[in-house]
């Protein structure tokens, strides 16, 4: 049973990391190319097209190295899997900027909750769409819920952790 759950924490690290990465890579042109809707910005100057590409490219690799060490165990030789996982965080966190800025809120505003669980959000959406089979066997069947329950509980703790270090390490403006 926690065997089952901790492949599938393990096969989801490249959702976890992708958003790390994206701070390394971002910059350059925002994905809303400065683009307001009513008189808020669509997205803000914290997404950019290298930060998501990046991101998610950088978490796909991760997560596809994790492949290679551990066989088809982890993701059943879906390769596409690990991409599907990193860039349905990068478009978690797009939503979540989304509904920031309708909300009027700034480029690095905290948002309890919101900040911690967009992109738990956005990659379940692409990986149901996607994997629809592997997600249901992984996350919603008996140990699989079980392997949710747990990801609520590490995601919130492992990005807090994180964002300190990339503050700290002045990779990040804000210490969430
Ligand atoms: N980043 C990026 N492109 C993305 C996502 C993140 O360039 N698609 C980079 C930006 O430099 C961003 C940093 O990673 O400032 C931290 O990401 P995040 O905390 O999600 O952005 P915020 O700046 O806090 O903006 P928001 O209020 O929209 O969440
Ligand atoms: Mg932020």
């Amino acid at each position: 049973m926690w065997f089952e759950v901790i492949l599938g924490i393990i096969a989801f690290i490249p959702a976890l990391t992708a958003n790390s990465l994206a701070v390394i890579s971002g910059g350059g042109t925002p994905m809303d190319f400065g683009r307001k809707l009513g008189n808020k910005r669509i997205l803000g100057d914290g997404k950019t097209w290298r930060g998501f590409i990046g991101g998610g490219l950088f978490g796909g690799l991760i997560g596809f190295l994790i492949h290679l060490a551990m066989g088809s165990v982890l993701y059943s030789n879906y390769l596409l899997l690990p991409f599907a996982l990193s860039f349905g965080c990068m478009f978690g966190d797009l939503l979540g900027s989304l509904v920031k800025r309708r909300m009027g809120l700034n480029r690095g505003e905290n948002v309890p909750v919101l900040d911690q669980y967009d992109f738990v959000v956005g990659t379940f959406i692409v990986i149901i769409l996607t994997h629809y089979s592997w997600t249901v066997e992984t996350y919603f069947t008996d140990h699989g819920l079980l392997t949710l329950i747990s990801l609520m509980i590490i995601v919130p703790v492992l990005h807090r952790g994180v964002n300190i270090i990339g503050y700290k390490m002045k990779m990040k403006k804000e210490p969430w």
